[in-house]
């Protein structure tokens, strides 16, 4: 027993209950989807609990919220045999085959037998057996997390799985009772990178000169085998359970087999457990309600967070699933319904080279037209040379072409049989910038080649769409065809336009005779003598209205906060969380422009590469002299953030209903800008309600817990 007292409760009380604590708001936050802290509160009382485990390591376990990332494994990933083989599953591609299959499940159970079936969606990742075992006081704690392997023998990527959040390092006594679950089982379920992940992977790959992963599910099994749990905490995988099994308890189904008697009954003991569950599941009678289900999962495809290729159907009664049994590597009780897939193979008719906002040559393959997922496709990313040498690419190919969760095309491999004769046009490189016509380098240790002319028209180009587009100077109605006018032609011509749009062939149409450009540089928007009521109304089908409302965008945009004109600068390696963690740091551009490498250094997530090339984008005279007309025509260049006050330090707000002028972000944005915090739910620490129009049960828990309520005119007063 410990003797240490804190505040009344002995230290490892304290301890025991920040920890049960953080795991309730983690499972809000990561299994529900239903976060009640914000991230600060969260990370303070995280900070307080690693606080008290440093001065009390004896009282550190290894189920404590705080060990999610630990060290490295020394030896790599050890070999370990699972309990049952993990099988993979037949497929079905029609409703025909589906119905036979339902066929042979009613052959193998007795006549009077009607199976009933859960349907789920069948996730685009790999799957993974977790096991637990008896912890202290009755809870169950994970004890290892084991990959599919070739399905009898998996590697041991413990310490990775213990750093998705989903994944519950302990299971509470409570919570297993509400369940009905013992103290040891194994979960089976599927590992997944979300879209939103995968692409944030991908741009930091694509910073750091890395080729991008080719889809989430080889991105979230390259993750799983890092051997830096440091890398896989922040890649951000889930893992949704779909099986249950027993790990052989007394009283309990020989290990591996199922614990509950039905499939359906297991998810919902997995979800009261306290796992991530995928909420699509539903379970039917019919082949009928399966075809339905299926409909439904395909219509939904596009929106989900994450990629699904199908949808699995299994016989929901345990005691069926074992008098079906299994074929050689697949049960007979299960299968797999793909969906068409959204693949094609089409002609590589010709290489084109797009010169990107820093230079960056990519090579874009020109496709003969192709449906595929929902779009006719004519161009694809080719990313670099190592691409097209890893693909062996010739012009004249077939290629397969995939559309995945993202909106660009890829070209996944060359096709090639007696109806698709390969190509023989060898892909060459440009030697000068198809541009501009300067010679293109590629800078030792880089695998791409740059126009390093820094007034290329296509650079501006692209610069000039980054700089307007949303999340930078978000300047509405500076889209592609209006910033191609502004640089003397109509639309973009064959080669120039961006992926996104040039999936629909008549996007592109050829340039048509250069008219002068309006503006050569950034600056020259602001420019008005360049760009003003006059010479807008010069351009194609700009009429008074629209010359206007771009000229009030443009004045609005003046006033975007230093973190968004860096992003618009275009500094390379400086994406939106760099741009914003300068504009926090150094508040000004001039003291960014003042900040020697060192200094930037020492900026949370900035290493020497991106510092290097901070201090150089400020050293250039040309970029300095940049700043300075930008600051001339009035720009901000001040951080928002430093000017955080500190009159509401302190408290705690919560909003509900509707406010009669500020909306929600708003508002939030007005509590957080004078050092206050908003929450999402009232309890005894709430400061403040802030109540609009139909304010709902917060209200009335503010009144039961007697926190004051303000309406909005009360919080603008307090402010
Ligand atoms: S059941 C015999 N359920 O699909 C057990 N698998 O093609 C088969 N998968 O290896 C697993 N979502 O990686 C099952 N809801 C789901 C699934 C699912 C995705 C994967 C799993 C399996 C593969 C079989």
């Amino acid at each position: 027993m410990t003797t240490v007292k804190a505040g009344g409760m002995t230290v490892e009380a304290k301890m025991e209950a920040l920890r049960e604590e953080l795991r309730h708001h983690e499972y809000l936050y990561y299994v529900l989807d239903q976060p009640e802290w914000t991230d600060a509160q969260y990370d303070a009382r995280m900070n307080e609990l690693k606080a008290l485990e440093a001065e009390h390591p004896e009282l550190v376990a290894a189920d404590s919220p705080t060990q999610r990332v630990g060290g490295k494994p020394k030896e790599g990933f050890v070999k370990v045999a699972h309990s049952k083989p993990m099988l993979s599953l037949d497929n079905a591609y029609n409703e025909e085959e589906l119905r036979a299959w339902a066929e042979r499940v009613q052959g193998g159970l007795a006549a009077s037998e009607k199976p009933g079936f859960v349907c789920e969606l069948k996730l685009d990742g790999l799957s993974l057996a977790l096991t637990y075992e008896a912890g202290v006081k009755g809870t169950a704690v994970l004890k290892s997390g084991v990959t599919r392997g070739d399905g009898t023998v998996g590697e041991d990527v413990t310490s990775n799985v213990r750093t998705i959040r989903s994944v519950p390092l302990h299971v509470s006594a409570k919570r297993l009772k509400d369940a009905g679950l013992p103290q040891q089982f194994e979960v089976r379920g599927e590992v997944v990178l979300p879209q939103a992940a995968f692409r944030k992977m991908n741009e930091e790959r694509e910073a750091q000169g890395l080729a991008p992963a080719v889809n989430p599910r080889n991105a979230a099994a390259g993750t799983l085998r890092t051997l830096e749990p440091n890398i896989v905490a922040q890649r951000r995988l889930e893992l949704f359970a779909y099986f249950l099994l027993s790990a052989g308890g007394e009283g309990e189904p020989a290990t591996g087999e199922f614990l509950l008697e039905t499939q359906s009954a297991g998810l919902e003991a997995l979800r009261r457990a306290g796992f991530l569950v995928n909420p699509n599941s539903r379970v039917v009678s019919s082949i009928d309600e399966v075809l339905s289900f299926i409909a439904e999962a395909e219509a939904k495809r596009d929106g989900l967070p994450y990629e699904i290729d199908g949808v699995v159907i299994k016989v929901d009664s345990t005691a069926q699933q074992r008098r079906l049994g299994f074929t050689g590597k697949a049960p007979r009780w299960a299968i797999a319904y793909k969906f068409p897939a959204r693949a094609a193979v089409t002609m590589l008719e010709e290489v084109l080279f797009q010169v990107g906002r820093t230079g960056k040559v990519t090579p874009v393959a020109a496709l003969a037209p192709v449906f595929v997922g929902g779009t006719t496709v004519t161009r694809a990313t080719l990313h670099n040379a190592d691409e097209i040498e890893r693909l062996g690419l010739k012009i004249g190919d077939f290629v397969s072409v995939e559309r995945g969760g993202d909106v660009i095309p890829k070209i996944t491999e060359v096709v090639e049989d007696a109806a698709h004769p390969r190509g023989e046009r060898e892909i060459v490189f440009p030697e000068v910038c198809p541009r501009c016509g300067e010679a293109l380098v590629r800078e030792p240790g880089e695998v791409d080649l740059r126009c390093v002319n820094v007034s290329c028209p296509a650079r501006l180009e692209e610069e000039l769409r980054h700089f307007a587009s949303r999340g930078v100077m978000n300047i509405e109605g500076m889209g592609e065809s209006m910033v191609a006018q502004l640089l003397g032609h109509t639309l973009a011509e064959v080669g120039t336009a961006s992926l996104e749009a040039s999936t629909d062939e008549s996007e592109i149409e050829a340039e048509a005779p250069t008219k002068t450009a309006l503006v050569h540089s950034i600056a020259d928007v602001y420019d008005s003598t360049k760009v003003n009521r006059d010479t807008l109304l010069t351009l194609e089908r700009i009429g008074e209205k629209t010359a206007d409302a771009l000229l009030a965008q443009i004045e609005a945009s003046k006033k975007q906060p230093l973190n968004r004109v860096l992003l618009g600068l275009g500094i390379r390696h400086v994406g939106e969380r760099t741009a914003q963690a300068l504009a926090d740091e150094f508040g000004s551009i001039d003291a960014l422009i003042g900040a020697t490498e060192e200094e930037l250094t020492k900026v949370n997530d900035i290493g020497p590469k991106v510092a290097a090339t901070v201090r150089e984008f400020f050293t250039n005279e040309r970029n300095l002299a940049l700043v300075e007309r930008l600051r001339g025509y009035g720009l901000t260049f001040t951080s928002k953030k430093r000017e955080r006050g500190t009159k509401l330090e302190g408290m705690t707000f919560v909003l509900t209903g509707t406010l009669p002028t500020l909306t929600r972000d708003e508002a939030k944005e007005k509590i957080e800008a004078a050092g206050g915090k908003v929450s999402g739910s009232v309890s005894k620490k709430t400061s403040y309600v802030v109540a609009g129009e139909e304010a709902g049960s917060k209200l009335e828990k503010a009144q039961q817990l007697g926190v004051a309520v303000l309406d909005e005119a009360g919080l603008l007063a307090m402010l």
